[in-house]
Parts: C-alpha cells; sequence; structure tokens
C-alpha cells in the first residue's frame, strides 16, 4: 500500500477531514474522508493510514463504507477511543431523502437525515461494517435542541466518570452550536446539554473538538458562516479558551477566539494524545485544485497544542522536527519530501520560496502566494503584529508550506501549486536548510 513521509496526502481521488486518531496499540492511525471515485466530494468512506511515529505513513486501504440504511449515503466525520482493548468509532451516518438520479454520490434536494453511528474493531485493522455498526443517537426530531440534517462530527473522550461526546449541530440553520451526549457504556448516551455562543456568527458549528491542557480546557470549531462570506472564505477553524464542567456539561466560551492557523486554509482539525501524552493535532489543508497528479487534499503537519500564557500555540511536533536532521547548503539537495528552512525575520525583510514569498511588515509576518497559487482568493496571510523576535521554522512541500513562528505561537499554513526549487532573500544571516534522512 502507498507509503508517505511526513505529510499524509490524498493516496488518490479525493480527501477531506482527519478522522478518529488515536495512538493505539502502538501505531497512530488516521482515518480520513475519503471520495474513491474521483477527484471531488460525494459519497463519504473512510480511508486508513497508520504510522510508528508520526513521520513514516501508510495507507491501508477503506476502513468504513456505507452498508446500512442510516449511512447509505456517506460516513462522515467522528472520532476513536480506545476501550477494554477494542478501537470504538463515533461517526454519522447520512442518508440523504433522494438521490440525484444522474449523480448518485450527490443529493438532488437539500434534505437529509444525519444518525450517530458507532463501529467497533477488535484490533483497528479489520473493520465489520455490516456486522460491527449501530445506532447510537437517532435522527434529532426536537429542534429545540438540534438539527435533524445538520448535526454531524461526534468527538468522543472518557471523562472522570463517564464517556463523553460534544457533535456539531445548528439552531434553526440560524445559530451553530455543539451538543453534549454522555454515557456509561460508550452504548447508550443521553443528551447532556449544549455550548452555545450567540454572539459568535456562524450558523453551523462542525467538527468541534474539546479537551483539557495545563491551562484549563480548550474547544476547536470549525463554523461555518464565521466571516460572513459564502463557500470556504467564510469557513474557518477557531479555538477558545473555555471553562468547562464535566458533571452537566456546562460552558462558557469567552468572547475572544483565535484562529487556529493564519493560513486560513486548514479546517475540521482534530487532537488526540500522542504516545508521549502530549495532546497534538492534524487538520485539513482545503486546496483549491487537485495536483498534476490527479489527487486533492492533504494533512498539515502533527502540531502540539499547548497554552502559553493563555494564548493557544500549535508547535511542531518534535518527531518532525528531528525527521529534518540532514543540512543541506541548496534546496536542490533536498529529499522528495521537501525541506525545512530556519531564520530569523526582522522588519522589512523578506524571503522568497520557489515564488512563495515570507516578509515582515508593521510587526506581522506575511505571506503571499500570488505566484504560485491556483486560485487568486486570499493570496495573501499575516498574523497579528508580533513584538520583538520572530524566529521562523518553515516547512516546504510541493503543494503545502507551513510557517511555524515563534515554536508555533503562530502558524501560517497555505496551499501551493508549481513551486521552484529556490529559495533568496534579503535575510543578512544565512538561512539554514534541513531536509529528511
Ligand atoms: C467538514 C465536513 C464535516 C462532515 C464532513 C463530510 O469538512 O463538512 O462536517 O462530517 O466534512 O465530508
Amino acid at each position: 500500500m502507498k507509503k508517505q513521509k511526513i505529510h499524509l496526502k490524498a493516496p488518490d481521488n479525493w480527501v477531506n477531514d482527519p478522522n478518529g486518531l488515536i495512538y493505539y496499540k502502538g501505531q497512530y492511525h488516521v482515518f480520513y474522508q475519503y471520495f474513491p471515485y474521483g477527484p471531488r466530494w460525494g459519497t463519504m468512506h473512510w480511508g486508513h493510514a497508520v504510522s510508528r511515529d508520526l513521520v513514516e505513513w501508510e495507507h491501508t486501504g477503506i476502513a468504513l463504507f456505507p452498508t446500512k440504511k442510516e449511512d447509505q449515503n456517506g460516513c462522515f466525520s467522528g472520532s476513536a477511543v480506545e476501550k477494554d482493548g477494542k478501537m470504538y468509532i463515533a461517526y454519522t451516518g447520512v442518508r440523504y431523502e433522494k438521490n440525484d438520479p444522474e449523480d448518485i454520490h450527490s443529493s438532488q434536494v437539500p434534505h437529509f437525515d444525519s444518525t450517530q453511528m458507532m463501529i467497533v474493531s477488535e484490533d483497528g485493522q479489520t473493520f465489520d461494517n455490516w456486522a460491527d455498526k449501530r445506532t447510537i443517537i437517532p435522527p434529532i426530531t426536537d429542534s429545540r435542541i438540534g438539527h435533524r440534517m445538520h448535526t454531524r462530527d461526534p468527538k468522543i473522550w472518557r471523562g472522570r466518570d463517564a464517556w463523553y461526546m460534544i457533535v456539531g449541530s445548528t439552531l434553526d440553520e440560524k445559530q451553530g452550536t455543539a451538543l453534549f451526549y454522555k454515557s456509561e457504556d460508550l452504548q447508550d448516551w443521553h443528551y447532556a446539554g449544549r455550548a452555545l455562543k450567540p454572539s459568535l456568527p456562524g450558523w453551523m458549528w462542525e467538527c468541534p473538538d474539546l479537551f483539557e491542557t495545563e491551562e484549563g480546557h480548550v474547544l476547536l470549531l470549525s463554523v461555518i458562516g464565521l466571516l460572513g462570506k459564502a463557500g470556504r472564505e467564510g469557513e474557518h477553524t477557531i479555538c477558545f479558551n473555555v471553562d468547562f464542567q464535566e458533571d452537566d456539561c456546562r460552558m462558557q466560551i469567552p468572547d475572544t477566539y483565535q484562529f487556529l492557523d493564519h493560513g486560513l486554509d486548514l479546517y475540521a482539525a482534530q487532537t488526540t494524545l500522542d504516545e508521549e501524552g502530549r495532546r497534538i493535532m492534524i487538520a485539513w489543508l482545503r486546496m483549491p485544485e487537485k495536483t498534476d497528479d490527479g489527487w486533492i487534499g492533504m494533512f498539515c503537519s502533527p502540531r502540539v497544542v499547548t497554552v502559553r500564557d493563555g494564548h493557544i500555540c500549535f508547535e511542531m511536533h518534535p518527531n518532525i522536527r528531528r525527521a529534518y536532521a540532514r543540512k543541506i547548503d541548496d534546496v536542490a539537495q533536498a529529499a522528495p519530501e521537501g525541506y525545512m528552512l530556519c531564520f530569523d525575520l526582522l522588519e522589512g525583510e523578506s524571503v522568497d520560496i520557489g515564488g512563495f514569498l515570507v516578509y515582515r511588515k508593521n510587526g506581522c509576518i506575511c505571506t503571499d502566494r500570488t505566484a504560485v497559487s491556483a486560485s487568486v482568493n486570499r493570496a495573501v496571510s499575516e498574523t497579528p503584529a508580533i513584538e520583538g523576535e520572530t524566529h521562523l521554522e518553515v516547512l516546504v512541500d510541493e503543494n503545502m508550506i507551513e510557517v511555524y513562528i515563534n515554536q508555533g505561537a503562530y502558524v501560517i499554513t497555505n496551499a501551493v501549486y508549481h513551486l521552484k526549487r529556490s529559495v533568496t532573500s534579503s535575510v543578512p544571516k544565512e538561512i539554514q536548510i534541513y531536509t529528511t534522512t
């Protein structure tokens, strides 16, 4: 099966959200939303990839696919936990009211049912899609609680006294919300409350994730309509420091949020714990078009989530940094997975990475991909103004550039196309270049 290094990419055709992230029986598992029949979104399957170290990945084929009435039009996003040695996956099954007769992978009308479902695997390798699936939460019929169509992406975790789920939803397709459910045994789930932030724009919260850090709870949301623009320009993943009481699932969401990434191409982030107990995050890079090799969609490098003085940071995972161990003089010597550049950037300085510009202006770190972008949407990205020094570590892959600033205090990730293999700069000190061994 297909092997990849550093960045997990679509094996072919189409991928979106990472799903079911888990370190289980000595391996990392990343499942992902996968359409196996063409480079476009359609009936969702779960593709599956495994790794021993978060660096070398192997795609192992399709894990979940539609077999039941409830998931006949797709196995949407979800998450995984381990219990008694087994892997339990919660996901959203989707059933359209009417398929498009000319394209059965699309819905003809905007009406469908969403069911929260579970599949259990003995070993995390084999998934019996006929025998081992069941419904855990039927479509919601009480619109005061949530939405029959738009309730999806269950994230489950073990709390102090029970299993918990947070799932994205909407009130009347006007206001995003997330619902909490609780279970003693992962089988019977009951509604336990909701999270709401009426002042936050956006009609739907997708892929919610909630976890505890040493500095308190962090909530990740992928919000549709956040910036009041149509389509992808309005959909973004954001994060908050929240107050969360597990016993009654009460949540206080503050007025201010951070972007998960300042490139605004990453979406549908999910977290889990790594083998050392660090909180790690992976997100989907929304690529505007397919690559020359015919696939579309990939994932950012795994990042460690920390909260430093109330600021949520996404640091490069130490295994990734360690993988770039070979120092080179010229990017022409880089391995196929690309290279890492390390440098400091002062006001007015700039670096041109094969047509992708990184520069500092008014204290902000900015990027401009005009020369290496398939679409001209949002060519320029920028961080807020940063005081003092900025140290950058930039991971350069054929189709994605990740600019880590000050140990993940900010990250800018952008999709790129047809990068040149050259680096020029106005930075006085030498830029250090590393590639994988
Ligand atoms: C986010 C999302 C999820 C859904 C999945 C379907 O990108 O829309 O809410 O489960 O993609 O592929």
